[in-house]
């Protein structure tokens, strides 16, 4: 049986790619190892937890002796690395504990896999699960491609970039197999409600403000979650060793516009006279450094290993909400203790 390696399984996409994974390939053995981090939750993984051929490992990639050990006792066939640090706004009060995680842990998973593997890197694959977000912003027009220069402005951006540079040089360097893709924004279940569109739709529904930053105005690029790991299984098992690939769903929406979107949504949803939710909208302080404009030409993903996006947006959102509606206790566990405390700290004092 292959054995791979998945950190960040118990995280928002890395338990869609675990999901994906488990139940795709029965003759793979899946082990996702995760700190499991206020981000991390293994109710994520509650459908797969039983079966055969999954485990799950503790542990934090920033301990390099646990990194290695794992490598020598587990022998993995290929890595997909998705554990990180991911909120923007944490990294703006923290950058350490993300120049730990992404780039500290990514450098010991690289070790660990090349002393491992460094007598046939052919036969092994590193693939690296990074952001559009390195590429820095855009204006009004034009698209992130694979060739568009690294600019990344938050301690998180130039931390995943820093992570990445470093997975390129072990390809260069070393000769080892590393792939890496650079996903734009995603959204779907399980997705911890700090980001825009889980915090929205917990907002709303709890009838309280919904915080948008500056004047709504920033641009992003919205990609169903189950159509990234999707994506993510198309380039594992296709690409070639060194390739790069841009994932975007070419589904641009302000902030305001999306936002607009999800209350009418809600209003459905929640048996409300339409514009009732639309009047929890509150304009707070602009993130420092906020990037305008993110948007991603996959064009190379198409024509070469053939993936579409699976989902229109107002369909995936609807989806979305549906899912966040019918599992109020997953709600209720990831929102109590520490977020309460995050919470109050990001927004009271905005
Ligand atoms: P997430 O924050 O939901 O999950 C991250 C996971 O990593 C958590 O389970 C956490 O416990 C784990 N983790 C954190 N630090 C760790 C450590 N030191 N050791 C082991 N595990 C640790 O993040 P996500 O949104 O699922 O993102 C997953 C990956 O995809 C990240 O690398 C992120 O940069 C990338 N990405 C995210 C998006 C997005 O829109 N969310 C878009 C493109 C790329
Ligand atoms: P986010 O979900 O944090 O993702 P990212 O910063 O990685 O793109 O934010 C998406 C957009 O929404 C971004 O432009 C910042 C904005 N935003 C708000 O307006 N209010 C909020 O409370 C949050 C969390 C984000």
């Amino acid at each position: 049986m292959k054995k791979i390696l998945i950190t960040g399984g118990a995280g928002f996409i890395g338990s869609h790619v675990v999901r994906l994974f488990v139940n795709k390939y029965p003759n793979y053995e899946i082990v996702n190892m995760d700190k499991l981090t206020y981000a991390g939750n293994l109710a994520n993984l509650k459908d797969v937890e039983n079966k055969p051929n999954y485990s799950f490992i503790k542990g934090d990639i920033v301990d390099a002796a646990f990194v290695n050990e794992l490598f020598s006792v587990h022998k993995f066939e290929s890595v997909i690395h998705l554990a990180a640090e991911s909120h923007v706004d944490r990294s703006i009060s923290n950058p350490l504990e993300f120049v730990m995680t992404n780039v500290i842990g990514t450098v010991n998973l690289l070790n660990a896999a090349k002393n491992e593997w460094k007598d046939n890197f052919s036969a092994h694959r590193f693939y690296h699960v990074s952001t559009d977000e390195v590429y820095g912003t855009l204006g009004e027009s034009g698209l992130f491609t694979e060739t568009t220069a690294y600019d990344p402005h938050s301690p998180y951006s130039a931390s995943k970039a820093s992570s990445d540079h470093f997975v390129r040089a072990y390809h260069d360097t070393y000769g080892m197999d590393a792939v890496i893709s650079n996903c734009s924004n995603n959204y779907g279940s399980h997705h911890f409600p700090e980001k825009l569109i889980p915090l929205s739709i917990l907002n709303i529904k709890n009838n309280r403000a919904i915080p948008i930053y500056g004047k709504g105005e920033n641009i992003r690029d919205w990609l169903y979650v189950e159509d990234h790991a999707r994506a993510i299984d198309v380039i594992f098992h296709n690409a070639k060793a060194g390739a790069t690939f841009n994932i975007g769903g070419h589904n641009e929406w302000t902030n305001i516009d999306l936002i607009h979107l999800l209350c009418k949504i809600m209003d459905k949803k929640l048996n409300r006279a339409e514009g009732e939710s639309a009047k929890l909208i509150t304009f707070v302080k602009d993130r420092a450094g906020h990037d305008l404009r993110y948007a991603i030409d996959s064009s190379k993903l198409q024509k070469e290993l053939g993936w579409v996006p699976s989902l229109q947006f107002e369909e995936g959102l609807e989806k979305t909400v549906d899912w966040y509606l019918a599992n109020e206790e997953w709600l209720n566990n990831v929102t109590s203790g520490d977020y309460q405390k995050y919470y109050e700290l990001q927004y009271t004092k905005r």
